[in-house]
Protein backbone atom coordinates (compact mmCIF):
# COMPACT_ATOMS: atom_id res chain seq x y z
CA UNK A 1 0.00 0.00 0.00
CA UNK A 2 1.36 3.50 -0.73
CA UNK A 3 2.41 5.73 2.28
CA UNK A 4 -0.34 8.41 2.74
CA UNK A 5 0.27 12.14 2.67
CA UNK A 6 0.55 13.38 5.71
CA UNK A 7 -1.26 17.28 5.62
CA UNK A 8 -1.33 19.08 8.60
CA UNK A 9 -3.85 22.12 7.94
CA UNK A 10 -3.65 24.75 10.77
CA UNK A 11 -6.59 27.55 11.33
CA UNK A 12 -8.97 24.86 10.40
CA UNK A 13 -11.82 26.27 12.54
CA UNK A 14 -11.20 29.66 10.34
CA UNK A 15 -13.23 31.00 7.90
CA UNK A 16 -11.00 30.55 5.25
CA UNK A 17 -8.98 27.30 6.63
CA UNK A 18 -12.65 26.12 6.73
CA UNK A 19 -13.69 26.08 3.33
CA UNK A 20 -9.63 25.08 2.40
CA UNK A 21 -10.54 21.71 4.83
CA UNK A 22 -13.51 21.34 3.46
CA UNK A 23 -12.01 21.02 -0.57
CA UNK A 24 -9.54 18.45 0.75
CA UNK A 25 -12.46 16.27 2.41
CA UNK A 26 -14.27 16.14 -0.69
CA UNK A 27 -10.76 15.73 -2.78
CA UNK A 28 -10.43 13.05 -5.58
CA UNK A 29 -7.43 11.60 -3.44
CA UNK A 30 -8.59 12.03 0.06
CA UNK A 31 -8.35 8.23 0.87
CA UNK A 32 -4.51 8.65 0.37
CA UNK A 33 -4.03 11.63 2.79
CA UNK A 34 -3.63 11.43 6.65
CA UNK A 35 -5.11 14.97 7.73
CA UNK A 36 -4.31 16.33 10.85
CA UNK A 37 -5.56 19.99 12.41
CA UNK A 38 -3.83 22.12 14.54
CA UNK A 39 -7.25 23.11 17.25
CA UNK A 40 -7.35 25.26 20.64
CA UNK A 41 -11.16 24.69 21.07
CA UNK A 42 -11.76 21.06 22.58
CA UNK A 43 -15.23 21.05 21.73
CA UNK A 44 -14.68 21.72 18.29
CA UNK A 45 -11.75 19.01 17.69
CA UNK A 46 -14.18 16.18 18.75
CA UNK A 47 -16.28 18.15 16.06
CA UNK A 48 -13.76 17.92 13.63
CA UNK A 49 -12.22 14.37 14.32
CA UNK A 50 -16.20 13.05 12.88
CA UNK A 51 -15.08 14.47 9.77
CA UNK A 52 -12.16 12.11 10.14
CA UNK A 53 -9.63 14.32 10.91
CA UNK A 54 -6.81 13.75 13.40
CA UNK A 55 -6.50 17.11 15.88
CA UNK A 56 -3.79 18.45 17.88
CA UNK A 57 -5.05 20.42 20.79
CA UNK A 58 -2.81 23.49 20.67
CA UNK A 59 -2.66 27.02 20.02
CA UNK A 60 0.15 28.92 17.69
CA UNK A 61 2.27 29.72 20.86
CA UNK A 62 2.38 26.16 21.58
CA UNK A 63 5.86 26.36 19.43
CA UNK A 64 7.39 22.33 20.65
CA UNK A 65 3.65 20.82 19.31
CA UNK A 66 3.95 22.98 16.23
CA UNK A 67 7.46 21.97 15.26
CA UNK A 68 6.49 18.15 15.92
CA UNK A 69 3.50 18.47 14.35
CA UNK A 70 5.26 19.87 10.82
CA UNK A 71 8.08 17.78 10.98
CA UNK A 72 5.50 15.04 10.30
CA UNK A 73 4.31 16.45 7.24
CA UNK A 74 4.54 15.92 3.86
CA UNK A 75 2.44 19.31 3.04
CA UNK A 76 1.72 21.95 5.81
CA UNK A 77 -1.29 24.61 5.11
CA UNK A 78 -1.04 27.40 6.97
CA UNK A 79 -4.43 29.48 7.71
CA UNK A 80 -4.08 31.00 10.75
CA UNK A 81 -2.31 34.14 11.59
CA UNK A 82 -0.17 35.54 8.86
CA UNK A 83 1.71 37.54 11.48
CA UNK A 84 3.09 34.90 13.98
CA UNK A 85 6.61 35.15 13.39
CA UNK A 86 7.22 32.77 16.26
CA UNK A 87 4.39 30.05 14.92
CA UNK A 88 6.01 30.33 11.48
CA UNK A 89 9.42 29.84 12.13
CA UNK A 90 8.35 26.77 14.61
CA UNK A 91 6.45 25.27 11.46
CA UNK A 92 9.30 25.88 9.36
CA UNK A 93 12.00 24.51 11.91
CA UNK A 94 9.26 21.23 11.77
CA UNK A 95 9.98 21.08 8.08
CA UNK A 96 13.42 21.08 8.07
CA UNK A 97 13.22 17.90 10.43
CA UNK A 98 10.99 16.43 8.22
CA UNK A 99 13.66 16.49 5.18
CA UNK A 100 16.52 15.63 7.61
CA UNK A 101 14.43 12.07 8.16
CA UNK A 102 12.97 11.12 4.71
CA UNK A 103 15.79 13.45 2.14
CA UNK A 104 12.02 14.89 0.56
CA UNK A 105 11.32 18.50 0.29
CA UNK A 106 8.18 19.07 2.19
CA UNK A 107 5.18 22.20 0.85
CA UNK A 108 4.48 24.77 2.90
CA UNK A 109 1.44 26.58 1.34
CA UNK A 110 1.52 29.97 3.93
CA UNK A 111 -1.27 32.49 3.92
CA UNK A 112 -0.10 36.28 4.15
CA UNK A 113 -2.16 38.99 2.07
CA UNK A 114 -2.40 41.88 -0.58
CA UNK A 115 -2.57 43.82 2.79
CA UNK A 116 1.59 43.98 2.32
CA UNK A 117 0.86 46.12 -0.65
CA UNK A 118 -0.33 49.05 0.73
CA UNK A 119 -0.01 52.88 0.78
CA UNK A 120 -0.95 55.50 2.87
CA UNK A 121 -3.58 57.00 1.18
CA UNK A 122 -6.34 57.39 3.40
CA UNK A 123 -8.86 56.97 1.05
CA UNK A 124 -7.80 60.17 -0.72
CA UNK A 125 -6.40 59.09 -4.21
CA UNK A 126 -6.34 55.36 -6.24
CA UNK A 127 -2.96 54.37 -7.77
CA UNK A 128 -1.44 53.50 -11.16
CA UNK A 129 1.08 50.76 -8.81
CA UNK A 130 -0.11 47.37 -9.78
CA UNK A 131 1.93 44.65 -8.26
CA UNK A 132 2.03 41.55 -10.29
CA UNK A 133 2.76 38.23 -8.88
CA UNK A 134 5.09 37.73 -11.90
CA UNK A 135 7.30 40.33 -10.81
CA UNK A 136 9.33 39.33 -8.00
CA UNK A 137 11.39 42.14 -7.83
CA UNK A 138 8.75 44.85 -7.43
CA UNK A 139 7.27 42.62 -4.43
CA UNK A 140 11.08 42.46 -3.35
CA UNK A 141 10.67 46.13 -3.19
CA UNK A 142 8.04 46.42 -0.78
CA UNK A 143 9.45 47.75 2.62
CA UNK A 144 10.16 44.78 5.51
CA UNK A 145 8.05 47.08 7.85
CA UNK A 146 4.83 46.72 5.63
CA UNK A 147 1.93 44.38 7.25
CA UNK A 148 2.56 40.71 6.72
CA UNK A 149 6.16 41.35 4.56
CA UNK A 150 8.30 40.12 7.88
CA UNK A 151 7.01 36.74 8.54
CA UNK A 152 6.51 36.38 3.96
CA UNK A 153 10.45 37.39 3.99
CA UNK A 154 11.12 34.36 6.53
CA UNK A 155 9.09 31.86 4.73
CA UNK A 156 10.29 33.04 0.92
CA UNK A 157 13.95 32.45 1.76
CA UNK A 158 13.64 29.13 4.00
CA UNK A 159 12.26 27.86 -0.06
CA UNK A 160 15.72 29.17 -1.41
CA UNK A 161 17.67 27.28 1.47
CA UNK A 162 15.92 23.72 -0.21
CA UNK A 163 14.63 22.03 3.00
CA UNK A 164 11.30 22.65 2.04
CA UNK A 165 9.25 24.26 -1.11
CA UNK A 166 7.54 26.96 0.45
CA UNK A 167 4.61 28.88 -1.34
CA UNK A 168 2.40 32.11 -0.13
CA UNK A 169 -0.60 32.56 -0.99
CA UNK A 170 -1.79 36.09 -0.60
CA UNK A 171 -5.69 36.68 -0.40
CA UNK A 172 -7.08 39.96 -1.40
CA UNK A 173 -10.49 41.42 0.37
CA UNK A 174 -12.59 38.18 0.76
CA UNK A 175 -16.28 37.88 0.04
CA UNK A 176 -18.76 35.87 1.16
CA UNK A 177 -20.22 33.33 3.59
CA UNK A 178 -18.65 30.39 4.41
CA UNK A 179 -20.77 27.27 3.63
CA UNK A 180 -20.72 23.97 3.72
CA UNK A 181 -20.80 20.88 6.05
CA UNK A 182 -18.17 22.37 8.95
CA UNK A 183 -19.53 25.61 8.97
CA UNK A 184 -23.46 24.01 8.91
CA UNK A 185 -21.95 22.02 12.44
CA UNK A 186 -21.05 25.46 13.88
CA UNK A 187 -17.04 24.49 13.50
CA UNK A 188 -16.07 27.24 11.58
CA UNK A 189 -16.25 31.18 11.31
CA UNK A 190 -18.50 31.72 8.68
CA UNK A 191 -17.68 35.16 7.93
CA UNK A 192 -14.90 37.73 6.42
CA UNK A 193 -13.13 40.29 7.90
CA UNK A 194 -13.60 43.53 6.05
CA UNK A 195 -17.70 43.24 4.88
CA UNK A 196 -18.71 42.69 8.19
CA UNK A 197 -16.73 45.02 10.20
CA UNK A 198 -17.91 47.74 7.91
CA UNK A 199 -21.38 46.21 8.49
CA UNK A 200 -20.96 46.07 12.58
CA UNK A 201 -19.60 49.86 12.49
CA UNK A 202 -22.64 51.01 10.03
CA UNK A 203 -25.06 49.38 12.02
CA UNK A 204 -24.15 50.99 15.48
CA UNK A 205 -23.93 54.78 13.92
CA UNK A 206 -26.85 54.08 11.96
CA UNK A 207 -25.47 54.90 8.71
CA UNK A 208 -22.55 53.32 6.58
CA UNK A 209 -18.75 54.70 7.17
CA UNK A 210 -15.80 55.73 4.88
CA UNK A 211 -12.43 56.52 5.23
CA UNK A 212 -11.63 59.67 3.23
CA UNK A 213 -13.41 60.02 0.41
CA UNK A 214 -13.04 56.43 -0.37
CA UNK A 215 -11.20 57.17 -4.09
CA UNK A 216 -8.68 53.86 -3.14
CA UNK A 217 -8.64 50.45 -4.74
CA UNK A 218 -9.04 47.12 -3.28
CA UNK A 219 -8.58 43.69 -4.75
CA UNK A 220 -11.57 41.02 -4.44
CA UNK A 221 -12.04 37.68 -4.14
CA UNK A 222 -14.66 35.00 -3.39
CA UNK A 223 -14.01 32.63 -0.33
CA UNK A 224 -14.82 29.81 -2.81
CA UNK A 225 -12.50 30.91 -5.28
CA UNK A 226 -9.42 31.40 -2.82
CA UNK A 227 -9.51 28.05 -1.28
CA UNK A 228 -9.72 26.64 -5.22
CA UNK A 229 -6.55 27.84 -5.09
CA UNK A 230 -4.82 26.45 -2.30
CA UNK A 231 -6.35 23.68 -3.78
CA UNK A 232 -4.81 23.96 -7.86
CA UNK A 233 -1.74 25.05 -5.55
CA UNK A 234 -1.41 22.07 -3.65
CA UNK A 235 -1.98 19.68 -6.67
CA UNK A 236 0.41 21.17 -8.81
CA UNK A 237 2.92 21.18 -6.41
CA UNK A 238 2.94 17.72 -5.28
CA UNK A 239 3.41 16.58 -8.96
CA UNK A 240 5.97 19.33 -10.46
CA UNK A 241 8.72 20.15 -7.92
CA UNK A 242 9.25 23.38 -10.37
CA UNK A 243 5.99 25.38 -9.53
CA UNK A 244 7.01 28.29 -8.30
CA UNK A 245 8.07 28.22 -4.98
CA UNK A 246 10.64 30.27 -2.25
CA UNK A 247 11.50 33.74 -3.01
CA UNK A 248 9.26 33.55 -6.48
CA UNK A 249 6.39 31.76 -5.12
CA UNK A 250 4.18 34.59 -4.17
CA UNK A 251 0.20 33.79 -5.79
CA UNK A 252 -2.11 37.11 -5.55
CA UNK A 253 -5.82 35.91 -4.81
CA UNK A 254 -7.79 38.35 -6.66
CA UNK A 255 -10.49 38.61 -8.77
CA UNK A 256 -11.01 42.11 -9.74
CA UNK A 257 -10.95 45.52 -7.92
CA UNK A 258 -13.08 47.79 -6.23
CA UNK A 259 -13.20 51.40 -5.10
CA UNK A 260 -13.54 51.77 -0.95
CA UNK A 261 -16.68 54.18 -1.94
CA UNK A 262 -17.94 52.05 -3.54
CA UNK A 263 -18.14 49.16 -1.13
CA UNK A 264 -19.31 51.90 1.64
CA UNK A 265 -22.34 53.13 -0.58
CA UNK A 266 -23.40 49.20 -1.18
CA UNK A 267 -23.25 48.43 2.86
CA UNK A 268 -25.29 51.88 2.88
CA UNK A 269 -28.15 51.05 0.66
CA UNK A 270 -28.37 47.34 2.48
CA UNK A 271 -28.38 49.44 5.90
CA UNK A 272 -31.18 51.29 4.43
CA UNK A 273 -33.04 48.76 3.43
CA UNK A 274 -32.74 46.92 6.71
CA UNK A 275 -34.33 50.14 8.04
CA UNK A 276 -31.14 50.93 10.13
CA UNK A 277 -30.20 54.00 8.33
CA UNK A 278 -32.21 56.86 6.44
CA UNK A 279 -29.83 57.41 3.66
CA UNK A 280 -27.01 55.51 1.81
CA UNK A 281 -24.39 58.51 1.52
CA UNK A 282 -21.25 57.07 3.55
CA UNK A 283 -19.96 59.89 5.52
CA UNK A 284 -16.20 59.75 6.53
CA UNK A 285 -15.20 58.07 9.62
CA UNK A 286 -14.02 60.27 12.26
CA UNK A 287 -10.68 60.40 13.78
CA UNK A 288 -12.04 58.67 17.05
CA UNK A 289 -13.56 56.06 14.54
CA UNK A 290 -9.94 55.36 12.46
CA UNK A 291 -8.26 55.41 15.53
CA UNK A 292 -10.43 52.69 17.74
CA UNK A 293 -11.18 50.63 14.59
CA UNK A 294 -7.68 50.21 12.50
CA UNK A 295 -10.00 48.02 9.73
CA UNK A 296 -11.22 51.48 8.79
CA UNK A 297 -7.85 52.78 8.07
CA UNK A 298 -6.78 49.67 6.41
CA UNK A 299 -9.65 50.12 4.34
CA UNK A 300 -8.56 53.52 3.33
CA UNK A 301 -5.33 52.29 1.36
CA UNK A 302 -4.47 51.04 -2.14
CA UNK A 303 -3.77 47.84 -3.09
CA UNK A 304 -3.71 46.85 -6.94
CA UNK A 305 -2.43 43.67 -8.05
CA UNK A 306 -2.70 40.80 -10.52
CA UNK A 307 -2.94 37.20 -9.62
CA UNK A 308 -1.33 35.97 -13.00
CA UNK A 309 0.77 33.36 -11.71
CA UNK A 310 -2.14 31.28 -9.84
CA UNK A 311 -3.96 31.61 -13.59
CA UNK A 312 -0.82 30.39 -15.53
CA UNK A 313 -1.65 27.28 -13.18
CA UNK A 314 -5.18 26.96 -14.21
CA UNK A 315 -6.65 28.34 -11.22
CA UNK A 316 -10.39 29.93 -12.71
CA UNK A 317 -11.83 32.21 -10.54
CA UNK A 318 -15.51 33.09 -11.50
CA UNK A 319 -17.23 35.28 -8.71
CA UNK A 320 -17.08 39.31 -9.55
CA UNK A 321 -17.15 42.82 -7.57
CA UNK A 322 -20.75 42.21 -8.59
CA UNK A 323 -21.34 39.19 -6.61
CA UNK A 324 -19.33 40.59 -4.01
CA UNK A 325 -21.91 44.08 -3.80
CA UNK A 326 -25.05 41.31 -3.95
CA UNK A 327 -23.68 39.31 -1.06
CA UNK A 328 -23.68 41.86 1.32
CA UNK A 329 -27.80 42.53 2.31
CA UNK A 330 -27.36 38.33 2.92
CA UNK A 331 -24.34 38.65 4.97
CA UNK A 332 -26.06 41.10 6.89
CA UNK A 333 -29.10 38.75 7.29
CA UNK A 334 -27.15 36.11 8.82
CA UNK A 335 -25.27 38.70 11.31
CA UNK A 336 -28.66 39.99 12.28
CA UNK A 337 -29.90 36.63 13.14
CA UNK A 338 -26.88 35.79 15.30
CA UNK A 339 -26.51 38.69 17.01
CA UNK A 340 -23.13 39.33 15.70
CA UNK A 341 -24.13 42.72 14.08
CA UNK A 342 -24.40 43.89 17.44
CA UNK A 343 -21.40 42.28 19.21
CA UNK A 344 -18.56 44.81 19.27
CA UNK A 345 -16.14 44.70 17.56
N1 LIG B 1 -10.54 37.11 5.46
C1 LIG B 1 -9.84 37.88 4.65
O1 LIG B 1 -10.37 38.77 3.94
C2 LIG B 1 -8.35 37.67 4.54
C3 LIG B 1 -7.67 38.31 3.50
C4 LIG B 1 -6.29 38.16 3.40
C5 LIG B 1 -5.60 37.38 4.33
N2 LIG B 1 -6.31 36.77 5.34
C6 LIG B 1 -5.53 35.99 6.32
O2 LIG B 1 -5.95 34.65 6.29
C7 LIG B 1 -5.79 34.07 7.60
C8 LIG B 1 -7.11 33.42 8.00
O3 LIG B 1 -8.11 34.42 7.98
P1 LIG B 1 -9.64 34.11 8.25
O4 LIG B 1 -10.42 35.21 7.64
O5 LIG B 1 -9.95 32.71 7.91
O6 LIG B 1 -9.70 34.31 9.85
P2 LIG B 1 -10.55 33.52 10.96
O7 LIG B 1 -11.86 33.14 10.46
O8 LIG B 1 -10.48 34.38 12.18
O9 LIG B 1 -9.70 32.19 11.21
C9 LIG B 1 -8.49 32.17 11.89
C10 LIG B 1 -8.17 30.74 12.24
O10 LIG B 1 -6.88 30.69 12.86
C11 LIG B 1 -7.01 30.21 14.17
N3 LIG B 1 -6.10 30.91 15.05
C12 LIG B 1 -5.88 32.24 15.10
N4 LIG B 1 -4.98 32.51 16.05
C13 LIG B 1 -4.63 31.33 16.60
C14 LIG B 1 -3.76 30.96 17.66
N5 LIG B 1 -3.03 31.86 18.32
N6 LIG B 1 -3.66 29.65 17.97
C15 LIG B 1 -4.38 28.72 17.29
N7 LIG B 1 -5.24 29.01 16.30
C16 LIG B 1 -5.35 30.31 15.96
C17 LIG B 1 -8.46 30.45 14.57
O11 LIG B 1 -8.82 29.56 15.60
P3 LIG B 1 -10.06 29.88 16.61
O12 LIG B 1 -11.29 29.38 15.89
O13 LIG B 1 -9.74 29.09 17.82
O14 LIG B 1 -10.09 31.36 16.83
C18 LIG B 1 -9.13 30.11 13.24
O15 LIG B 1 -9.16 28.72 13.04
C19 LIG B 1 -5.36 35.21 8.52
O16 LIG B 1 -3.96 35.20 8.66
C20 LIG B 1 -5.78 36.45 7.76
O17 LIG B 1 -5.02 37.59 8.07
C21 LIG B 1 -7.65 36.89 5.46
Amino acid sequence: MAAKTNILLIGATGYLGGTVLQRLLSHPERASFSISVLVRNTEKAKLLETFGVETIIGSLSDLDKLEKAASSADVVFAIADCDDLNAAKAILAGLKQRHAKTGKQPILIHTSGTGVLVDGAQGDHATDIVYSDLDIPLIESLKPTQIHRPVDIVIAEAGNEGYARTHIILPSMIFGLGNGPLFEKGICNRHSMAIPALLQLGWRRGQSGVCGSGKNLWPLIDVDDTADLYIVLFDAARKDASVAHGRGGYYFAENGHFTQYELAKAVGKVLVELGRAKSAEPTPFTAEELDKYPVTRFLGMNAVCKAERPRALGWKPTKTKQDMLDGIKPEAEVMIKSGLIETPM
